[in-house]
Parts: structure tokens; sequence; C-alpha cells
């Protein structure tokens, strides 16, 4: 089984929707037997939440159902129990590489989520919770792009 885990800050918005985008598309491609993910954030300040009801209603629109995720905070445990640990933005990737390095049982490949969407102009899904909904809109269409990408990393790296 391929482990992959999605970080963001507050595991509401951002890592919810790639873990529901990502989940679809394993599904799609019949590899649920061979691909799980999860997501978590590096901070507890929405600890046991739901997604944002406007992260959930974006999704929704486009046939992803976050209902039932439940937020919690990444431990440093994540980088034994997954194989691929992979960040929304810089600043979580930091925070999640510094705790790697002082974690001398990690065995993950810890990255960037949009490095994986490499003909994106961009290498970060911007943080959407204190803006409107095209926001959340953006954090969709990057989203997709990473998660496909992301598949077909999994498929030529790990699934062969
Ligand atoms: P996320 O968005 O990291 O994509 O889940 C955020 C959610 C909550 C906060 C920041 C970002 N917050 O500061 O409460």
């Amino acid at each position: 089984m391929v482990r992959v885990l999605f970080v963001c800050l507050g595991n509401i918005c951002r890592s919810p929707t790639a873990d529901g985008i990502f989940r679809k598309l394993v599904a799609d491609a019949g590899l649920s037997h061979a691909i799980e993910s999860d997501s978590a954030g590096i901070t507890d300040y929405h600890e046991g939440e739901e997604p944002d009801p406007r992260a959930m209603d974006a999704a929704r629109r486009r046939g992803i159902e976050l209902a039932g995720m439940r937020a919690r905070l990444f431990e440093p445990r994540d980088l034994e129990e997954f194989d691929i640990v992979l960040s929304m933005d810089r600043m979580v990737h930091r925070s999640v590489s510094a705790l790697q390095r002082r974690h001398k049982k990690s065995k993950a490949d810890v990255g960037l989520f949009l490095d994986h969407a490499p003909h994106v102009n961009v290498r970060e899904v911007p943080d959407p919770y204190l803006g409107g909904r095209k926001g959340f809109e953006r954090v969709l269409d990057l989203v997709e792009e990473g998660a496909k990408g992301l598949l077909d990393h999994i498929k030529e790296t790990r699934l062969k």
C-alpha cells in the first residue's frame, strides 16, 4: 500500500480538498486497493472540525464530498506511517521538513504538492481562508492538476 498525506495550516480547506480530489482520482483509476491518502494540519486551531463549509460547497460542485472528514494535527509519527507527505505551501513545507530533520525514524518522501504539476505556473496553493469564493475555486483548479501529476508519479515510481 502506498500512503500519501496532504498537509496545510488548518486542515479544513486545502489539504482535505486535496485528499478528496485525490481519492476520487485513485478510485476512478481502480487503484483504491493500492493507494490510500489522508490529510493533516500543522496547527490545532480547527482540530476535530469538519472542512470549511465553503471548501465543502466548492468540492461538491465538482462531485466530491468532503463531509465527515475531521481536522487533525500533523504529528512526527506521520513521517513513519506515510510514504509521501506533501505540503500545500512553502511555509507548511518548512515546518514539516524541520520536524523531519529531528525525526530519525522518518521514512517519508517530503515535498511541495504542486511540484507534481510542473506545468502550472505557481508552486503554492494559496490559503483561501480569509478570502471569498474565488479562492476556493482556485484551490480546486490547482489541486486537480497536482493530484493528476501525483497519481502519475506514484504509478511510475511505486506501482511498477
Ligand atoms: P487551510 O486554511 O490551511 O487550507 O486549512 C486555513 C484554515 C484556517 C486558518 C488558516 C488557514 N486559520 O488561521 O484559522
